[in-house]
């Protein structure tokens, strides 16, 4: 495996930060964070969320960071770097692999905004009842051509983003990208809070209700804390071999932790009083955003299509934009890898990266339609997909790097990344050494044989 010394890195502190929080912030926040709080008593849901964020979240995070910039090497070849001759490496392999599948799902969904995108600026949501809300996605999330129109244009984005390198790709795309998202976020959580009754959404955001609160909830946001912060396969470990020396990764953990839980409530603070103000129940999973919220959209300012096309084409830009940071991150584990493990041009390695996950999105998309007979232990393929990375391989590969951070790796490579080789305090460092033990090996092990349903 090359070990470049002299590897290109990212421009600047804030570079890295923002590329970082590109990674993190995605669908997961908009998508997946809302629909889990509102179904587990949503404000108790966000602080027992929080809670995993800084007990598992970040000492991961951080021990991620360390073993992309100690070695200085993609995911799938900095184990074999750090632990020459070892079977270290496979956890490795096992990232790679794991951003390679989840990427080909996630692209699928990720092509739905931009179809979604299209609908709400061409006024394709005006004079729709909830009922041709739920027919419109059915019929277009199992048609066999279109989704696999929009995923290929999202497909061709990323690579060219890929493509253009670290610094002018990566780097600058998350410069620009990312401070948008922030304006449209805030934009349209004011929008949304200011619309008739929004309180009430608020109030189920914000009012904690312990009584909803049971193992599940606690389980069910440790899980989201790991999917959401790009945990568990080494997309951040990735880009940490991009960051320079001087950039302090405990600081970089933060700012990412903090980015990503803002993003994620305030698209609380969108979904929410905006479906409560139109007397909607929040829906759950895929159609919380692509059949609930378009109807919101559309009864919130019925006597007002232009501002209904205008919200709901600032939300599905927010939507798109957040996907494709993420999807940019996902790309690059796997184009780093082949281009420093087979020695090929980064150009050779992102075509085949995009070849090979755009193949796997047509099937998964296909699996939700003519496919749909196809199953793996009764689930269709796009299912299974998402069974297998979010649920296993994520959590099992977390384990493993927090396992070789706080038990294999040498202390003084550990609190020397953690410190930057003296130059910043390290007051957390026992803190941090004791969660990678013990508390997070646990912790991902209770998430895991919860996800499995063994307990
Ligand atoms: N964190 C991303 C999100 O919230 C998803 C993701 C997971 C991206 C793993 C990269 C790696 O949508």
């Amino acid at each position: 495996m090359q070990r470049n010394h002299e590897r290109i890195s990212f421009g600047s502190k804030l570079g890295a930060i923002l590329a970082a929080a590109g990674s993190a912030v995605g669908l997961g926040n908009i998508w997946r964070f809302p629909y889990e709080a509102g179904n587990h008593g949503g404000a108790a849901f966000i602080l027992i969320y929080l809670g995993c964020i800084f007990i598992f979240g970040l000492p991961i995070m951080v021990a991620e960071f360390t073993i992309g910039r100690r070695a200085k090497a993609s995911t799938g070849g900095s184990f074999g770097v750090l632990a020459p001759g070892t079977q270290w490496k496979w956890v490795g392999y096992l990232g790679v692999l794991t951003g390679f599948l989840i990427f080909g799902y996630y692209s699928v969904v990720a092509g739905w905004t931009l179809e979604y995108l299209l609908q709400a600026l061409t006024g394709g949501f005006n004079n729709k009842s909830a009922d041709d809300f739920v027919s419109m996605f059915t019929e277009f999330s199992q048609d066999p051509f279109r989704p696999i129109l929009w995923l290929s244009v999202f497909m061709i984005v990323t690579h060219f983003v890929i493509v253009k390198g670290v610094k002018n790709g990566i780097e600058k795309s998350s410069k620009v990208l990312m401070p948008v998202l922030f304006i449209l976020v805030i934009l349209l959580a004011i929008c949304s809070v200011t619309l008739p009754n929004a309180e009430k959404g608020l109030d189920f955001l914000l009012k904690p209700d312990f009584g909803k609160v049971t193992s599940d909830v606690f389980l069910g946001a440790m899980g989201q804390a790991f999917f959401s912060m790009s945990l568990g396969m080494g997309c951040l470990s990735t880009y940490a071999s991009y960051f320079g020396k001087d950039t302090r990764l405990a600081h970089t953990a933060m700012s990412v932790g903090l980015i990503d839980t803002f993003v994620a409530v305030l698209a609380g603070v969108i979904i929410f009083p905006a479906a409560f103000s139109v007397g909607i129940n929040p829906g759950s999973g895929p159609s919380l955003i692509f059949i609930t919220l378009p109807n919101v959209f559309e009864q919130a300012f019925s006597s007002m299509p232009l501002l209904s096309s205008a919200c709901a084409s600032a939300f599905y830009i927010l939507l798109a934009l957040a996907a494709l940071t993420s999807t940019i991150s996902l790309h690059e584990v796997s184009t780093a890898f082949f281009h420093e493990k087979f020695r090929i041009s980064r150009h050779k390695s992102a075509t085949i990266v995009s070849v090979g996950c755009w193949s796997i999105g047509v099937v998964s998309s296909l699996a939700l339609g003519d496919w749909s007979g196809y199953t793996i232990c009764g689930l269709n393929i796009f299912d299974a997909l998402d069974f297998l990375t979010a649920k296993i391989m994520l959590p099992v590969s977390g384990l493993l790097s927090a396992v070789f951070v706080g038990w294999y790796l040498d202390k003084n490579i550990v609190k020397g990344e953690a410190t930057n080789y003296g130059n910043l305090k390290g007051t957390f460092y026992p803190v941090y050494i004791f969660i990678l033990k013990f508390v997070a090996p646990i912790g991902i092990l209770l998430i895991f044989f919860n996800e499995l349903s063994l307990f």
